[in-house]
């Protein structure tokens, strides 16, 4: 497959590929090369829809169903993410590993934009890997052996930020089971990437929600303190979506933010993740 870099910190723009083709065993097994290489792989100018989006997906792996987001219609693998023009609410607007409160998080996400606004929507997206690389030895010794716990409780829970719906404000991404989103899991703060070995700063702002055995009142501060870091600008891709276009990115050594800056204007995306194992 023919690349180049994306401005930013990382991640490649694939040029001539048209997904809705190409998923072959072949194409699976180059796809998977890359991907683990540059971590962010954006593909312009793709005709999709619900199923072939899942179709593509699957040449990743198994796809998640998502407890929490409403499927698109007979396409249970896909969700529809919608911003609608007079939604103030922001699906993905806090940075985020996807779904890291599973016991095993996503291994990847792919998303596909259907319309967008004219300006803003952005996503952006940090990595990981080089964030780990930069910490000072002395944090990188302090975390190497210290869990994180994740939770989406007060993301996807009672009283958590998606239930606004209740009150009757248009929501276009549509949440559920709010009851079931309560649970806590830990994973290492620093984890190992299961195929390429590489350290990863495995922390984001909407999930990880303390540390195992330290006080909320200490976790927290250094929570935010790693959690900056990781998003510095130095880490970071701004992605520019338009109609057509694809990204997909390893959830294992990347984390993303989908910016909140295109007040009456409409945007829609649907995304397939896939399913990981659990973190080292
Ligand atoms: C997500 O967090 O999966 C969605 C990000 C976006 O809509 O840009």
């Amino acid at each position: 497959m023919k690349t180049q870099p994306l401005d930013g910190a990382f991640g490649a723009q694939v040029l001539d590929v048209n997904l809705a083709d190409a998923a072959d065993e072949a194409f699976a097994k180059d796809l998977r090369e890359l991907l683990l290489r540059e971590r962010l792989l954006v593909f312009r100018g793709q005709h999709l829809d619900a199923r072939s989006l899942r179709d593509v997906g699957r040449c990743l792996g198994t796809l998640d169903v998502h407890p929490f987001i409403e499927s698109v219609e007979g396409v249970p693998e896909v969700v529809a993410i919608v911003k609608e023009a007079e939604e103030k609410r922001n699906f993905g607007g806090a940075w985020h590993s996807e779904v890291s409160f599973y016991e095993q998080p996503a291994m990847g996400t792919m998303l596909y934009a259907v319309e967008t606004p004219d300006e803003g929507g952005d996503t952006l997206l940090a990595d990981g890997v080089r964030a780990y690389d930069a910490l000072p030895e002395e944090t990188k010794a302090r975390i190497a052996n210290l869990k994180a716990i994740h939770s989406a409780a007060h993301v996807y829970g009672e009283g958590g930020y998606y239930q606004d719906r209740a009150t009757g404000a248009a929501a276009g991404t549509k949440t559920r089971d709010m009851e079931a989103a309560q649970g806590r899991v830990a994973h290492p703060i620093v984890r190992t990437h299961p195929e390429t070995g590489e350290k990863i700063l495995y922390v984001n702002l909407a999930f990880t929600v303390g540390i195992e055995g330290m006080a909320d009142d200490q976790a927290r501060p250094f929570l935010n303190e790693l959690i900056r870091h990781a998003t510095d600008e130095a880490f970071v891709t701004r992605l520019r979506w338009e109609p057509g276009t694809l990204a997909m990115w390893d959830n294992r050594s990347t984390q993303h933010n989908a910016l909140n800056d295109y007040t009456g204007q409409r945007r829609e995306m649907l995304r397939v993740v896939i399913e990981g194992d659990r973190p080292i």
